[in-house]
């Protein structure tokens, strides 16, 4: 017995030596292995990745290697360079690391499903024909949804909230609602979400206290209950998506069990970003009073032109809103930010476009941070800190897609979707319900800042890598009901609801 535990113990210490003493060679990135054994950096990575990845990008360069928890991960962050990662499905592969993370997170097990495969089933269902059905029930579910929330009020009175819960609850129930075409009203699922949503940092690194464990547990069961077939089957028709999802993955060999589970990756990744980023973008116009007004008058506009058609999905359909869009750009480029992992398969050389190459070894880790550059990149930006509603946008009001880095044109000035073959499937489907949710809001509402002085929050850093960033804290608002034709129909469709109910 003794004599195992010693074989162990200096088994181990071996290992920690062999991990710890890892040394740069000629050909490969700058290396910094952090102080602590094992660790090296994990702790500062996972606290403020932006700031830490920002330090080491200060002393070592657009490239380098750290080590995380017994990881070597090279970071790279020339923009110019990064379709020699995205491109590369031979050297290079996420499957491991994202099975390993839905296993982490999820509880999920899908190893025999093939990504193309899935991919295709996704674009089916949020692109193309689709789209528009979807973004249609979107734009109703947004209305009677913000009905339903001025309903138990009296319109014409002012009533407060927080902007970020705001946003989120009333996106992701609309969301959810389109998606897995239920009829409720969602508060029960969002509830229990956004518990989940809160932990999914730690959840994702493993750095969950006990406490916590037994919530994510708890909801995670909750929402595996709340989604499953039984309980959706009453309000979907047989083509919605989440039963034509059930089919795909049970055609995959996916069996019943994982594939309750699974309706909760689902939610996650198609509910989580939307809410956050209408969150900054009414955020940063609200605290940015010139935004406001140039994006109110394009508003204005569009509404004086098409009496006719007040609708705001038909409206936004049938104009082009550059204005709007150059902000919505400025606000992910500020608030999103998405990492991108792959697992080094064989050994690779990785050939930069300044022409420098360099070795990366077989089982260790790159990773992609647009946030970091191109997206706060001072060489491609100018004061990239600092919101500019314009900074898309060309004089003669045509979109600006021209940015230079080193003197080169940039393939990628922005990356909020990602890119390459994980780019965001839904994209299209999320900037026209971001469109729409704005345009409802701004037309039917007086919506204010409770204190006219207040600041954004800042952002929660442990969420860099993650997809959208959220605010730690909220901006309270208030708003009512405006006293506008469009805004009158609007209250006496409540007025007829509360007739009704
Ligand atoms: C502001 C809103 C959104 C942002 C910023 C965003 C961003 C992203 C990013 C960065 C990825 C790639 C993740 C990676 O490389 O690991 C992604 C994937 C994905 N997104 Fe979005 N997303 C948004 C909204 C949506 C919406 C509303 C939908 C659904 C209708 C959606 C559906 C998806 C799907 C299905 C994938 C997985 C694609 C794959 O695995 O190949 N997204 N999204």
């Amino acid at each position: 017995m003794l004599w195992t535990i010693f074989l162990l113990l200096s088994g181990l210490l071996t290992l920690l030596l062999l991990y710890s003493t890892r040394t740069r060679q000629n050909n490969e990135p700058p290396l910094d292995k952090g102080v602590l054994p094992w660790l090296g950096h994990a702790l500062e990575f996972s606290k403020d990745a932006a700031k830490f990845l920002g330090r080491m990008k200060d002393r070592h360069g657009d490239i380098f290697t750290v080590r995380v928890a017994g990881i070597y991960l090279t970071v790279l962050l020339d923009p110019n360079s990064f379709d020699a990662v995205m491109n590369d499905t031979v050297f290079l592969d996420f499957t491991r690391i994202r099975n390993k993370l839905l296993q982490r997170v999820f509880g999920l097990q899908l190893p025999c499903i093939k990504p193309q495969a899935e991919r295709k089933w996704m674009e089916q269902h949020f692109q193309g024909v689709s789209l528009s059905k979807l973004s249609s029930s979107m734009s109703a579910h947004l209305h009677s949804l913000l009905l339903r929330n001025q309903k138990e009020f009296n319109p014409s009175e002012w009533r407060q909230d927080g902007l970020f819960s705001l946003c989120y609850s009333l996106l992701f129930r609309a969301g959810y609602l389109t998606m897995f075409e239920r009829r409720d009203d969602a508060s029960a699922v969002y509830e229990e979400f956004r518990k989940f949503d809160d932990l999914l940092a730690k959840l994702a690194r493993g750095s969950l206290k006990r406490g916590e464990s037994k919530t994510a547990d708890s909801c995670r069961g909750r929402l595996w209950e709340l989604l499953s077939p039984k309980r959706l089957s009453g309000g979907s028709g047989s083509n919605s998506w989440q039963q034509s999802y059930r089919g795909f993955l049970q055609d995959e060999g996916v069996d019943g069990e994982m594939q309750k589970r699974a309706l909760l990756l689902q939610l996650w990744t198609t509910q989580c970003n939307a809410g956050p980023a209408a969150f900054w973008l009414l955020g940063f116009l609200l605290t940015h009073p010139e935004a406001m007004e140039a994006v109110k008058s394009e508003i204005r506009g569009l509404r004086d032109t098409n009496q006719q058609h007040p609708a705001a999905i038909t409206l936004l359909e049938a104009h082009s809103t550059p204005v709007l869009d150059s902000a919505l750009s400025e606000t992910l480029r500020l608030t999103a930010a998405v990492m991108i992992n792959r697992e080094v398969v064989q050994d690779k050389t990785l050939l930069m476009a300044g022409g420098r190459r360099y070795h990366l070894r077989k089982g260790d880790r790159v990773c992609l941070f647009p946030f970091l550059s191109p997206q706060m990149d001072p060489q491609i930006h100018q004061e990239p800190q600092i919101f500019k509603y314009d900074r898309f946008l060309n004089p003669d009001s045509t979109v600006k897609d021209e940015f230079y880095k080193d003197g080169k044109k940039l393939k990628y000035s922005t990356m909020p979707w990602g890119a390459g073959s994980s780019i965001c499937v839904g994209k299209q489907f999320a900037v026209t319900a971001i469109k729409q949710f704005v345009f409802l809001l701004l037309t039917n509402l007086d919506l204010e800042m409770c204190d006219p002085e207040a600041k954004l929050p800042p952002v929660n850093p442990s969420r860099y890598g993650f997809g959208m960033l959220q605010p730690d804290g909220d901006l309270q608002v208030s708003f009512r009901l405006k006293r506008t034709p469009r805004a009158m129909k609007l209250r006496a469709d409540v007025k007829t609801q509360r007739r009704k109910s």
